[in-house]
């Protein structure tokens, strides 16, 4: 039996970069509650759920969040099959850790230059852009609808070696902001979610870990050995995903009506990035 204190069966929801991580356990609870799931990634493999006689229905469709055509395409495809959109989660996101100068190594393999910029800017602030848009118009016609911004502690404070990260994310904290006073008066709420350290997903490659230790002056082991820190992080221990599908699920429910233009921090008490 889903649980219908939510009263989310037979909701559209979109849910971008559900291929993996933190939009995949989104997109999982989502269906769990009886909701249709719209995942939408650039992964050309398909994510593989857990249903049962009660769960939603997923609909895989590949899709590129810095690409209006591949957006507008996906969204087509949402109004054929369910004529409606009742959720969007903007949750696809990339983190390449870098220093703005690397004293050590001017100009080196962890410098921040143009096209590591322009990457995390596309997928992380401009794709909400153009995901948002493309949804909002259906979302007006309607007269109803949610989006709900993934963003990250990081944003709040700031974040050694991940300053462009940091920096994409309290932008969208921002357009939550903007957004929620632009759409609110025309029936549709805006709001945010900014996880901490979380559970490993796709984002914490070897090649994250090695970068971010670097711009840290620390070892990998001793990045990892972070994770769980109280010094880090007050509850001492990683969050886990289902622990942040959990708030998104709610926060697009009806029990979340009064709830607008705010971003929660889900992040066991950390907020110093
Ligand atoms: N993992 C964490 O600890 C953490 C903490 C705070 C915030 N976040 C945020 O949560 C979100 C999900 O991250 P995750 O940790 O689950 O990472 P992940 O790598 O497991 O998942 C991200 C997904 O986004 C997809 N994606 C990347 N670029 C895309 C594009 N252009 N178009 C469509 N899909 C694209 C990837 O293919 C991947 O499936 C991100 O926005 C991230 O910034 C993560």
């Amino acid at each position: 039996m889903y649980n219908s204190w939510l009263n989310i069966e037979n909701k559209v929801v979109i849910v971008t970069g559900g291929a993996s991580g933190i939009g995949k356990a989104i997109a999982q609870e989502y269906l769990n509650n009886g909701a249709n799931v719209i995942v939408c990634d650039m992964n050309p493999k398909e994510p593989e759920f857990v249903l049962n006689e009660n769960s939603g229905k997923s609909t895989y469709v590949l899709t590129d969040v810095t690409n209006s055509q591949s957006i507008n395409n996906m969204v087509e495809i949402v109004k054929q099959k369910f004529g409606k959109i009742d959720i969007l989660i903007n949750n696809a996101g990339i983190n390449i850790p870098r220093l703005l100068v690397d004293a050590n190594e001017p100009k080196g393999k962890y410098e921040l230059d143009e096209i590591t910029w322009d990457k995390v800017v596309n997928v992380n602030f401009k794709g909400v852009f153009l995901c948002s848009q493309a949804v909002a118009r259906e979302m007006v016609k309607q007269k109803s609808g949610v989006i709900i911004n993934i963003s990250s502690e990081s944003g709040l404070e700031g974040s050694e070696g991940q300053s462009v990260y940091a920096a994409t994310k309290n932008a969208v904290n921002s357009l939550t902001r903007s957004w929620a006073k632009e759409l609110g008066k025309l029936g549709i709420r805006v709001v945010g979610v900014a996880p901490g350290i979380l559970e490993a997903t796709g984002l914490r490659t070897i090649e994250y870990e090695t970068a971010l230790a670097y711009t840290r002056n620390i070892t990998v082991d001793e990045l990892r050995a972070g994770y769980n820190k109280t010094s880090t992080t007050p509850l001492g221990r990683s969050g886990k995903l289902t622990e942040v599908a959990d708030l998104v699920c709610y926060l697009g429910s009806e029990r979340a009506s009064y709830i607008h233009g705010v971003t929660y921090n889900i992040a066991g008490g950390k907020t110093r990035g």
